[in-house]
């Protein structure tokens, strides 16, 4: 059974910052997700195939510049990413590694800057542990991509960008790429960064009493790392 929430309990203006990134093969690899039987190794490869699902759709609006190339047949001009805007890569450790990876394939140019942030287990607010953003980036200009698969309550994401902004990083060029949201978690983004593009897989029905999303795929960490306690 696949669920996929309609999104129309979400105002019209908080739904015109979400992208959800229809694709029968992201449908398939996201059931395989959230299969509990689902092995550690093959839930990585299914998590590879989403991210760059979702990631193609994030860079969509990438800024281009022309390029002369010689074919071995003739000259033309191709296009390639622009050499003047900065790409950088924010995975929020853990689980948003794998989805960081499969960014930094897609955008070779692009910096990673890793972020540690984990979920209090009894408050469900974020913890930072580890800051890798660099302070001498041009950041007005960059293009930013934060991956994380989960959007629960939207904490973890709302702190993210809360340190890009203390950068200079402006809204409007972050882009926050996950694989699972829940509605609580998108209105929260939204209400905190109003300004700032969500790219997701598939929106969920809610959270439950522990906020974890449902139907969800369980902890997306420790399911992909093989670190579940039981
Ligand atoms: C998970 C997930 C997000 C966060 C989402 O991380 O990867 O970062 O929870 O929840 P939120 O929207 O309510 O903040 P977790 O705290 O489990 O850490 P981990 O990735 O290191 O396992
Ligand atoms: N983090 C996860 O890994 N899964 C959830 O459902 C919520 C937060």
């Amino acid at each position: 059974m696949e669920f996929s929430h309609p999104m129309t309990n979400l105002s019209t203006t908080v739904q015109s910052k979400v992208s959800v990134c229809d694709h029968p093969l992201l449908r398939h690899y996201l059931t395989i997700l959230r299969d509990c039987e689902t092995s550690v190794e093959i839930f990585r490869m299914a998590m590879k195939r989403v991210s760059q699902l979702v990631l193609i759709e994030a860079s969509r609006d990438l800024p281009l510049s022309p390029r002369n190339v010689k074919t071995p047949i003739t000259e033309t001009v191709g296009q390639t990413l622009s050499p003047d805007v900065p790409l950088l890569i924010v995975p929020i450790l853990r689980a948003g590694l794998v989805m960081g990876e499969e960014a930094a394939q897609l955008l070779p140019t692009a910096r990673v800057c890793h972020l540690g942030l984990y979920r209090d287990e009894e408050t469900y607010l974020p913890v930072t542990y580890y800051n890798k953003l660099p302070d001498t980036l041009s950041y007005e200009k960059a293009q930013i991509f934060v991956t994380d698969p989960m959007l629960a309550t939207g904490g973890s994401a709302v702190a993210a960008i809360d340190l890009l902004k203390k950068q200079g990083v402006p809204g409007e060029n972050i882009r926050f790429a996950c694989v699972i949201a829940a509605p609580e978690g998108i209105e929260n983004l939204v209400k905190h960064h109003p300004d700032i593009y969500i790219f997701t897989g598939v929106v969920d029905e809610r959270l439950n009493e522990n906020a974890y999303i449902v139907p969800g795929l369980g902890d997306a960490g420790d399911r992909m790392f093989g670190t579940l306690k039981h």
